[in-house]
This record gives structure tokens, C-alpha cells and sequence, in this order.
């Protein structure tokens, strides 16, 4: 599919980039890695390029009202940092005041964003206090402002909604708002904002959702977002409801960092290993030069690389004594070669790892609501 609008050359390079290989006729959706408050900075977004690159990556959402007042409390720093070398992000943005919004979104193609992504579906009742977020889902009207208000900074529009503030049948009335506003694509998360990330997705409604795009918007690309944890469940997913354009993938991530690998195969420990000294070496790097990154939020993280052998639990145990990147790399040392000779065939699997996902979204929750307490 080819966008129109000169505006969209950002995700018309995505969906050409995601074919290359493959015959017209076999249209490929595009994958990316979803945005992630306080996981998908520039850090943890070059360690899953190193594992397995997405075709396209989101910053954490970020404060407009920040953005444009920068003594605001909601601190933006390192959110919207991007290494030298890293692939340009989509900067997602959340707010409720349409002229923050304006004023946040054209501070970006300075910065080098090609795109900007409006949150719409942050479930947080702290964002929702906001009227932000989800909360947008029931002031349509304001919604669509705040398109038109980024739009102003002339790059291309996205917005990632959930079907639906109470009910996910409301997508009905809802989603065609958006399609209205002419966006560059629309990620769908296949949940009300009620059902939080509990229950199942809704893939029921997908075929709908895609009929609604091709009778309102035909340019508008649609995103599926909610309950995906591969590239290979993506493209099952995609045969089974020709037409969606992409693919976004959350949680699935911490239950295995090469969720996005085109040829899937069992990795090794030593693999894993090598990513997370590649985690600790960028942060180091990111705290030395970028912003001030704090280390206690670095140990979330140990879960996904360090899981599914021998000592595996003992091992993080000991890590998350330790205060500094120095200490982790001292254990590792230490305590790896007892490891290799325990693991006698080097295998490391990642699958089932549900308990590094529900760790990471608790912490997320609980660091979001004190950050927006302060
Ligand atoms: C730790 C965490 C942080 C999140 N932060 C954001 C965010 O900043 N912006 C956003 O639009 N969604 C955010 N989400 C929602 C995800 O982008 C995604 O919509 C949701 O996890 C469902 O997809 P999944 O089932 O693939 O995880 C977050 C989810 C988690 C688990």
C-alpha cells in the first residue's frame, strides 16, 4: 500500500521496508516494538535491535505539557534521546490541551523525528485525571483537536487507542472519529481501557475494524496491538484477517528478546548473556553522556536474560544486591563459569517467561503513579 500524503514518506519507507524480499502479491505487515513507559528508551530499544530489530520503534509516551513548559513536574529528560547510530523512533506524546500538543509536536523535527504517535490509550487513572490518555476515548471532539494540533508540525500522525473506554463494542462509534482525522496509522490495542491488559484481546473484531478503514480512511494504515508475542503469531494473525498493515508487539518482548528474528530459533545462554552485558554497557554509556539513568530500574530487566536455566533464580538473587553496573559485571564473572557447568547443553529458552512480563508491567504501574503524584 502507498500513502499519499507527501506527509507519510516516514511510513511509506516502513511498509516498502517490510516487503523487501517478498512479492507484491505476499504483502508483509510492518512489526514494531510498542512504546513502553520506563522500558523503551534508547537503551532497551538497541538491545532488541541487537536481538532482533522491529521495523519500527516507539519512545516512552511523553508529557506535551512538559515538552513545552519544561519546569512542568513530569520530567521529560532522556525520554526523547536518541543514540547517534540508533533508527529514528516514533515520539509518542500524550496530553489533553490541543495547543501543547501543537507546540510539543513541532519541537520533534528539530529533534529528528519523522513521526509523531498521540497516546490515546494509557489506562493510568493518573493520566486519565488528565483527561489524557484513554480518557479522550469519551471527548471525541477533543480528540480529534489534538490530531489536527499535531498535525501542525507536518509530520505524519499516528494515534494508538484502545477499542473502547468501558466497553470494546464502543469501537464502533470511536474508531471512525479517528479514521475521520486522516492519520498515517491507527494502532488498534484490542481492549477497553476497563479491561486494562486482563482480558483476551479482542481479535474478534478485527475484521470489522478493517472494513471500517476501508470505507473511511483507505490510506490509513491499521496497526494490531494486544496479546501478540511473536513475529510468527503476528503473521499467523495477518493470514487470518487479511489487511492489517502492522503488527506491534508489547509484553511479548520480556518473555523473549528475539520475538521480532525472522527465522526463530533457540539461543543460547551465552547469547542471552551477551545481551545483557550489551544492556549494561549502554547504560553506562546513556548515564555517562545522555541523562542520569537510575540503576535500580536496571534490574527489572535481569529477568529476561537471566532465566529458563541451572541457578538462573540464584543468580538474580545475588544481582539485585548489587548498586552498580561494576558489581553486576563482577558477579557475572564470578559466578557464569559455575553456571556454564551446570547448563550442559547451552540452551536457553525463553518461551513461557510470563513472569518477566507481569514483573515489568507492575513496576510500570507503580513507578508511573508515584512520578505523577510528585
Ligand atoms: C511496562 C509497560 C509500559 C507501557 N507504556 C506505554 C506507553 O508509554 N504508551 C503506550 O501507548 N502504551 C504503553 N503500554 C501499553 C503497550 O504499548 C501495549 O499496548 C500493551 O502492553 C498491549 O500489548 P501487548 O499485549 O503486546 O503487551 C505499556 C505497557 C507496559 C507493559
Amino acid at each position: 500500500m502507498t500513502l499519499k500524503s507527501p506527509q507519510n514518506k516516514f511510513w511509506d519507507r516502513v511498509v516498502q521496508n517490510a516487503q523487501i524480499g517478498h512479492a507484491v502479491t505476499d504483502k508483509q505487515p510492518f512489526f514494531s516494538l510498542a512504546p513502553m513507559e520506563a522500558v523503551t528508551d534508547t537503551i532497551f530499544r538497541r538491545v532488541v535491535a541487537q536481538a532482533g530489530a522491529p521495523d519500527v520503534y516507539y519512545t516512552e509516551f511523553t508529557n506535551a505539557s512538559s515538552m513545552v513548559h519544561p519546569q512542568a513536574k513530569f520530567s521529560v529528560q532522556g525520554r526523547l534521546a536518541v543514540a547517534e547510530h540508533e533508527q529514528q523512533p516514533v515520539a509518542q506524546i500524550w496530553g489533553s490541551h490541543p495547543e501543547e500538543i501543537a507546540g510539543a509536536a513541532k519541537k520533534l523535527p528539530s529533534m529528528g523525528y519523522q513521526a509523531v504517535d498521540i497516546n490515546m490509550g494509557c489506562p493510568d487513572s493518573s493520566v486519565i485525571k488528565n483527561n489524557a490518555g484513554s480518557a479522550l476515548i469519551r471527548t471525541p471532539d477533543l480528540a480529534s483537536e489534538i490530531v489536527a494540533a499535531a498535525k501542525l508540525s507536518g509530520l505524519p500522525v499516528s494515534v494508538k487507542t484502545r477499542l473502547g473506554f468501558y466497553k470494546p463494542e464502543e469501537f464502533r462509534e470511536w474508531l471512525p472519529i479517528i479514521l475521520k482525522q486522516n492519520v498515517a496509522v491507527l494502532t488498534v490495542h484490542l481492549r477497553s481501557r476497563k479491561e486494562m491488559s486482563k482480558a483476551p484481546a479482542h481479535e474478534e473484531y478485527i475484521d470489522e475494524i478493517l472494513a471500517m478503514r476501508d470505507a473511511i480512511a483507505p490510506q490509513t494504515l491499521i496497526q494490531i496491538n494486544g496479546d501478540i508475542k511473536t513475529r510468527s503469531a503476528g503473521l499467523q494473525l495477518v493470514k487470518r484477517h487479511s489487511g492489517i498493515d502492522g503488527i506491534m508487539i508489547g509484553r511479548g518482548i520480556f518473555e523473549n528478546p528475539y520475538a521480532f528474528e525472522k527465522q526463530e530459533r533457540q539461543h543460547t545462554l551465552s547469547e542471552s548473556i551477551a545481551l545483557l552485558n550489551l544492556q549494561l554497557d549502554l547504560f553506562d554509556e546513556v548515564n555517562e553522556t545522555i541523562t542520569p539513568k537510575h540503576f535500580e530500574a536496571l534490574k527489572r530487566y535481569f529477568k529476561i536474560y537471566l532465566r529458563g536455566f541451572a541457578h538462573a533464580s540464584a543468580l538474580r538473587q545475588m544481582l539485585m544486591e548489587t548498586h552498580t553496573t561494576q558489581e553486576v559485571r563482577a558477579i557475572l564473572s564470578q559466578e557464569l563459569p559455575k553456571v556454564y557447568a551446570a547448563v550442559a547443553h547451552d540452551k536457553h529458552v525463553y518461551r513461557d517467561n510470563q513472569a518477566a512480563s507481569d514483573d515489568m508491567a507492575a513496576a510500570n504501574a507503580a513507578k508511573l503513579e508515584s512520578s505523577l503524584a510528585q
